[in-house]
């Protein structure tokens, strides 16, 4: 038997970030963890020593990184900055870039990618804002594995209750956030300890080193070995053959293979695998190839759908949890209509809300009804047509899409499928076997969420009643909730504070979206003050929302003053009260506007009955009358 030669491939690095305040010693790890595993090229820490010299400080690690940059600043612009350093078990990529902007963008569009990450806390600051919005950074790019470094210990002479206190604030702010930390490193990256060498005076720390933890993260499975995604591009009629064209993202495929296509779930076997040019038949294709295929049967598809094994398919969804980087000219707005590119598939989307917009500079967060160019937000997308996707962090091609404003790119998105949020809480969600459709067709209307938010004394729930009445007497499924009656059961632990109103609007959207799934038309009467509020009850309540502005001046309010409540405020009895010492923030873009300060409830009601019959009850259907 003759000996097979080995041949060495070379491994493929580990991508990683490190996030963390500047001021939490981030550099100076790189500039520790480059030297104490060796992998800094020669020449390069007599560098830095001349550096710190020529500054007049001791021995700086945190230049390191600037003594790479230097390398790198000569003449090229790039944006993104690659260190590798190497460990026994692989080599890493550490990949940085100048600014945040650069960074998220970079991730967003799909020009980098970490699948792990470090996040460097200082112990002497803890888990306080800045160190949660660089969790929060993590959150975002859809990075899991994640160790915790909490770094400077030398600062608090090693004390293992300091580092105790600031490893629960940040493993709990991560949890939070969906991430659980594999491991939180007690360290000094100015000294070194912990890093590659355990560190004596943290007798008190059994966990990993943080090199073991980054050794003991996975990577991902190479593309090839993930599941088959092959988008179709086009199907092409050749002599009797009908020839489905496309490029493999991910995963592999042979002849004989049940290619399952989403939407739809129809499926068929591989017949051929086409190619022009090669003597043998192909049998197999893998990720990266473009092929043709036949099916063993003619079933429908076309350019858009997804093909891929059963047992392990993409996600189909109408409601997308999305990622933005925003690079408009003109803000991106709720309510807008942009077309959603996702591989070879094209959809009409609306955004329904947005949840969240970030800061890239200093990463704060801020609620809004736009997102500015340059600005990363989440935000909560609608579409008419199925919407074929992976979560991000599973199947980065195909969990990435951009957003097209007529004939530009507006917006890079990275998508958390629904699948992967259950995933991250452990949760399956049951399906019904008792359909939408079908209750629609007995109940002879939709399910509706009808939202009336205004100030106390607008009408809400005085037209809420009759309104329900009125659609009873036609025969609807109909229910009327409001405010009161819900803070006297379901919500009788909330008050009036900025968090329990938020609490308040929450779980009765929730409870909304339950009676609209069970095919009946809800009412909500909620004086729901707050514009992002709103927008989170839009996003939970998804195509059954109609936001209903029953507006009266606070004037008119105050003159019904129908519990005398308005009195009491202005008496300083009740604290918070709305239009007197808390704000309402009138909606812009209501469904429908309802003047009840300047038409009486009639009117009012007749306008109402308009709306909902256009809207919700099928008009090929007449109602049936009980009354
Ligand atoms: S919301 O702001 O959280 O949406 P909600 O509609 O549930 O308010 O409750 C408003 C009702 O609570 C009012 O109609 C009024 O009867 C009562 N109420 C008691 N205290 C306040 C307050 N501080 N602000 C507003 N409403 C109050």
């Amino acid at each position: 038997m003759t000996a097979l030669k080995s041949v060495a491939v070379p491994e493929r690095p580990l991508p990683i970030v490190i996030v963390g305040h500047v001021d939490h010693g981030k550099s100076t790890l790189v500039g520790r963890l480059l030297n104490d595993t060796g992998s800094l090229p020669e020449g390069k820490v007599e560098a830095v020593r001349e550096m710190s010299r020529r500054r007049g400080m001791p021995f700086e690690w945190s230049f390191v990184m600037d003594a790479l940059q230097a390398e790198r600043d000569q003449g090229i612009t790039i944006d993104t900055t690659q260190i590798r350093f190497k460990t026994a078990q692989r080599p890493y990529l550490i990949i940085d870039a100048p600014g945040h902007k650069e960074f998220l963008k970079n991730m967003v569009t799909g020009a980098a990618s970490a699948e792990a990450a470090l996040l460097v806390v200082d112990v002497l600051e803890g888990a306080l804002e800045q160190s949660r919005r660089h969790a929060y950074l993590l959150h975002l790019l859809g990075v899991r594995q994640v160790a915790v470094v909490v770094n400077k210990m030398d600062a608090v002479a090693y004390n293992a209750f300091r580092f105790d206190g600031v490893a629960d604030e940040i493993t709990r702010y991560l949890s939070e956030l969906g991430i659980v930390a594999r491991a939180v490193v007690p360290v000094s990256a100015r000294f070194g300890n912990n890093l590659v060498e355990r560190c004596k005076q943290t007798d008190w720390y059994d966990g990993p080193t943080v090199i073991e933890a980054l050794d003991a993260f996975t990577p991902m499975p190479s593309v090839t070995e993930r599941p088959l995604r092959l988008p179709v591009q086009d199907v092409y009629k050749f002599d009797d053959r009908r020839i489905i064209a496309g490029r493999i993202e991910s995963g592999r495929l042979r002849v004989g293979d049940t290619l399952h296509f989403s939407p739809g779930g129809r499926t068929a076997k591989i017949a051929s695998i086409e190619s022009w040019n090669e003597a043998a038949p192909r049998l197999t294709a893998v990720a990266g190839q473009s092929v043709g295929v036949t099916l063993d049967q003619p079933i429908f598809v076309e350019r858009g759908h997804v093909a891929a094994t059963a047992e392990d398919r993409p996600v189909e969804t109408h409601t997308l949890r999305v990622r933005l980087f925003w690079l408009g000219h003109r803000p991106l707005e709720q309510g807008g209509r942009y077309t959603l590119k996702l591989a070879t598939a094209e959809h009409q989307v609306t955004v329904k809300a947005i949840e969240r917009v970030i800061d890239v500079e200093d990463l704060s967060g801020r609620s809004g009804l736009t997102v500015e160019r340059n600005e990363v937000a989440e935000i909560v997308l609608h579409s008419r047509s199925p919407v074929v996707v992976d979560d991000f962090a599973a199947i980065p091609r195909t969990g990435r899409a951009v957003l097209v404003d007529g004939y530009d790119v507006v917006g890079g998105c990275i998508i958390q499928a629904p699948a992967a949020e259950m995933a991250d809480r452990n949760l399956t969600a049951v399906s019904h076997t008792v359909t939408i459709a079908e209750r629609a067709h007995a109940n002879r209307h939709s399910g509706a969420i009808l939202w009336f938010t205004g100030l106390s004394g607008a009408g809400k729930s005085t037209l809420a009643m009759a309104l329900e009445r009125e659609l009873f007497r036609k025969g609807c499924q109909v229910f009327a909730l409001d405010g009161d009656s819900l803070r006297l059961g379901l919500n009788r632990d909330l008050g009036f504070s900025p968090d329990d109103r938020a609490e308040n609007v929450r779980r009765a959207a929730e409870v909304a979206r339950l009676f609209a799934d069970a095919g009946m038309i809800v009412i909500i009467a909620l004086i729901s003050p707050s514009r992002e509020q709103r927008a989170t009850a839009r996003a939970i309540g998804g195509d059954y929302f109609h936001e209903i502005y029953v507006n009266a001046d606070l004037a008119v309010c105050e003159s019904r003053d129908p519990k005398g409540l308005y009195r009491k405020a202005r008496a300083g009895v009740i604290a918070e009260f709305t239009g007197v010492s808390a704000p309402y923030e009138a909606p812009d873009a209501a469904e429908l506007v309802l003047d009840t300060g300047n038409n009486d409830p009639a009117t009012c009601l007749s306008t109402l009955l308009d709306h909902v019959e256009a809207a919700v009850l099928q008009p090929d259907q007449p109602q049936a009358s009980v009354a």
